[in-house]
Order: C-alpha cells, then structure tokens, then sequence
C-alpha cells in the first residue's frame, strides 16, 4: 500500500530577531552569520506561546485547509525536543485546544504519542506512521504529524546565532497528493553521544558545536551507506559505471540547524559518493589539491585536534564547493530548501521540513516540473542519530503547493528590538503579557504556580 504526505503546514511565530540587531550587540561579524552560517533572521516564540501552541496552530491550519474533522483523524503524532513535561503528552494539550475549536471529545478516538529523539524524531514519527498506513491499520483514516520545537541557547553562547521556532504539521495518507514516501529503504544510525542535550530542569541544551557539526555528518554517512545497500538490493536505483545513487536523487532535504550546514552537508555526502567513481580524478585536478585525509584511526576529538588537517579540509571543501560541478548540484538540489531556515533558523525537528516546503514551494516558484522527482532526506538528531529515505513527488503535486505560500509565513512579523528579545529569552515577562496579542491563534493564557495546569485559548 503507498503512504506519503497529503499536504505540510508550517506555523511560525509572528516575531523575530534581524541579524544586523544580533551581530551588532553581540559584537559578532554580520558576515559570520550571513555568509558563514547562512543566518538572516531568527523567528522568536511570543511570551503567550509554548512549543504545544505552535503545533496546534500548524495542526489547526492543516486541518482547515483540507476540510478534515477530528473524525477523520487516526492518530496525531507530536514530535519535539523542547517538552514541558515529563509525563503529559504535548499531544494531549493540542488536542485539548484542537478541541475548544472541534468540541469536547472529538479527538477522544485517536491514538498519538509524543515523540523525543533531539532533531531526529519527526522523521522517526513519520515512519512509524507511513507503516501504520502501510499495515492497513489506517481504515481510512489520516495520520497528523507535527513537529513542533523552540530553538532556545544560552545568552551570549555560540548557539545563540542559531536560534528559532515554529511548527511544521504533515496529512499523511494512502493516497497521497504530495509526495509518496519509497518503501523498504529508510536507513537509520544511531551512537551514544554527548554533542547536544538538555538535562532535567535546564531550559538550555549544553552544546558542543564543532564536535555537533562533525558528528551530524558522520552519522548521516553512516545512515546514507546503509540507504545505498537497501536502494541496490531492492533495485530502487541502479546506478551505471560513473554514476553515484546521489545522480538519481533529485532534491535533497536535510536537517539544517543553520542553512549553511545543508550546504556543509552536501559537499560532505558528495565527497564520500565521488571519491571512488571516474569523475573524481577531473575533479581534483580541477580543485587543485589532494583530498586530506584524517590520521587513523581518525575520531572526531582526534580530527578536531589536529588544526592542520581542519585548515587543509575547509580549503578543500571551499574550493569543492567553487566548481561547476558542485555549484550546478547545489542550486538544482538543495538551495531552494534553504530559503525559508535563513529567514526563521533552527527549528530543531521541524527544521527538516520546513526544508521539504521551502523547497517544493520555491522550485515549483520556477516553473520546474516536480512530478516524478525524487527528494532524499538526511536527518539528523543529537545524541545522535540519523535517518536517510526518500520519496517521489505525485503527479498532482501543483493541485496542493500551489495553495502554499510561505513568503506570507514570514511577510508580516514583528522585528524585535534586542532588549525586548533578551526579555523574552529571560522569561521576565509576567503571562498576561505578550508583544503581540495572538488574535486568530491558540495561546497559553496561564501555568498554575501550584500545580503547572495550563491554560490556552482560540483567540478568536
Ligand atoms: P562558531 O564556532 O562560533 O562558528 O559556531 P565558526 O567559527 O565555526 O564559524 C561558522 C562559519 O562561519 C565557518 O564556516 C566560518 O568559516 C564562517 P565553515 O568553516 O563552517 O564553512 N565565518 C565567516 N564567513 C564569512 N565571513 C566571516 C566569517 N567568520 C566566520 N567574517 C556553531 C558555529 C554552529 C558551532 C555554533 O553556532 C553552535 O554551537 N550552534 C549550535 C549547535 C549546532 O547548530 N550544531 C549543528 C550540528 S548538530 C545539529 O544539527 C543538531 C541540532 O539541531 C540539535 C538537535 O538535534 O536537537 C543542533
């Protein structure tokens, strides 16, 4: 039975942060954010909203737009890494909102729980939820997950400059209008690691940033060999002499805490497909220099402490990145999913698939002809693990991207000044204030100081 996505909804909060304002008062070159990392803006969630607020307003959006009741609903699936409790369900708070809107008890069918894995367990919900479809156990019925996340770092960190917040919800179904998912090759890998978490009672997570970015592409590799295997033998893909499974994707999705690190993430996969097949030798000498190659047995604390060999690798992959080849690549395969994660940031397990729609919706912009195309996702989550799969795009994708229009996502938001963005991050705001009202949007109204209840409402 196929399963795959029906439509995506995002929800980004109304507010956000410029980098000019941020670099200027961090002292932090606006360049490093703007060309280094890809940074433009960062959406910042308002003082009357929580990460459960996000997602059911991408839910509510989604629900609208395809004239879907609760009844319709088999299971909702909440994904997210910045919960508020140990034991409630984030989805039991949406569908206590959802339901202020449906009625009491609607939702009282469906099945759903919330899934924790850092970045990576969107991607995870996704799969366990096309296999329910897969299975038959659906009936009928639609699938909603929703990612859901705010990217908060410690002031003055060097994760500060990748912050962000939003909501991405995916209908999935068995005849999907969107994007139908490839079945029998999703990959995953996994390690025990310690380059992001968030311990009990931190708001923050303790981040290790260059070992974070070197692990999200190793782990990746990991899940992208194991991906090859399973496209070979099931004859998904089968690539000729010189040609690499990559030549056979069309878009490429991935996890993008910052924009650039798709870009990072990009030349990184196409050394590792490249360096074995005829076209690398053109290319090298093209490029000028011998690949580096990290002293055995190579880990990530050896490679991060071996500055010479860090110097000779980002040279390589600067000059990798300035040729044809790989340039043609990037703006065919992935630039587009870029646009939207440099104007909103990190939204740590939506990230990926606010990639998918930017992505859609700006190649569809261009007047390119999705239909057949086949889009790889890397995902990835700290601590770690990452999943590698694909899916091609129906044949009357136009019908729903063409109804998507992100760029009105971002138009009308508030830019914050940056005592007001430090009196957010601080929580010094009392709960009966907020910068904007909400109108329109469910909102946290009140955390009991006694008990934790919370309190939303539809404002309507
Ligand atoms: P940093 O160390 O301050 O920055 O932190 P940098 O020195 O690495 O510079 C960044 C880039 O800007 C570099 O480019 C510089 O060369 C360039 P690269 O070498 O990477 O190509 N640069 C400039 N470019 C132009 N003009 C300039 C200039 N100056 C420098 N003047 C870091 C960067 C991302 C590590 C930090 O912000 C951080 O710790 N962020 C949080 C962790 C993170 O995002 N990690 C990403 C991988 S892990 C992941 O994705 C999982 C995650 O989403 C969480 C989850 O799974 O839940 C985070």
């Amino acid at each position: 039975m196929a399963a795959g996505i029906d439509d995506i909804s995002v929800y980004i909060p109304k507010l956000y942060v410029d980098t000019e304002d941020f670099a200027q008062a961090r002292d932090v070159d606006i360049d490093k954010m703007r060309k280094g990392l890809g940074i433009y803006q960062m959406a910042i969630a308002d003082n009357n909203q929580d990460p459960a607020c996000l997602a059911a307003n991408a839910t509510y959006k989604i629900m609208k737009r395809n004239d879907i009741h609760p009844k319709d609903v088999g299971r909702l699936y909440i994904s997210t890494e910045s919960s508020f409790d140990e034991s409630k369900a984030m989805n039991a708070y949406v569908v206590g909102m959802l339901e202020q809107v449906y009625g009491p008890g609607t939702f009282g069918h469906c099945g759903g729980v919330e899934t924790k894995f850092a970045c990576v367990s969107g991607s995870y919900a996704l799969y366990d939820n096309l296999n329910w479809i897969r299975a038959g156990e659906a009936d009928s019925q639609y699938a909603l997950v929703v990612v859901s996340d705010i990217a908060k770092y410690d002031l003055g960190s060097s994760g500060e400059m990748t912050q962000g917040a939003g909501a991405v919800a995916m209908l999935l179904s068995d005849d999907p209008h969107l994007l139908t998912f490839d079945p029998k090759v999703t990959a995953t890998s996994i390690s025990d690691e310690y380059d992001f978490y968030r311990p009990f009672g931190k708001d923050t997570p303790i981040v290790h940033g260059q070992y974070s970015n070197l692990l999200y592409l190793l782990q990746v590799r990991k899940a992208l060999d194991l991906y090859k295997k399973k496209v070979l033998s099931t004859k998904l893909i089968t690539p000729g002499p010189d040609e690499s499974i990559l030549d056979y994707i069309d878009y490429l999705n991935m996890h993008l805490p910052y924009s650039a690190m798709g870009r990072k993430a990009l030349a990184y996969l196409l050394r590792h497909e490249w360096r074995h097949l005829p076209r690398w030798k053109s290319l090298i000498e093209k490029i000028g220099m011998a690949e580096p190659v990290a002293q055995h047995p190579g880990t990530i604390e050896t490679i991060l402490a071996n500055p010479e060999f860090i110097k000779d690798d980002s040279k390589f992959n600067r000059l990798l990145m300035e040729t044809d080849e790989f340039i043609d690549i990037y703006e065919k395969k992935l630039s587009s999913s870029l646009i939207a994660s440099k104007m909103i940031g990190n939204l740590y397990t939506a990230s990926l698939y606010l990639g998918l729609r930017s992505s859609l919706e700006y190649e569809h912009r261009k007047g390119v002809d999705l239909a057949g195309k086949r889009v790889g996702f890397g995902s990835y989550g700290s601590g770690s693990s990452a999943m590698v799969f694909s899916g091609v795009i129906t044949e009357e994708y136009a019908d729903v991207v063409s109804k998507m229009n992100l760029d009105s996502e971002m138009k009308n938001r508030r830019r914050l000044t940056l005592d007001e963005y430090e009196l957010l991050h601080r929580g010094q705001m009392p709960l009966t204030e907020s910068i904007l009202s909400g109108d329109g949007e469910f909102i946290l109204t009140d955390v009991n100081k006694s008990n934790s209840e919370r309190q939303y409402v539809f404002k309507s």
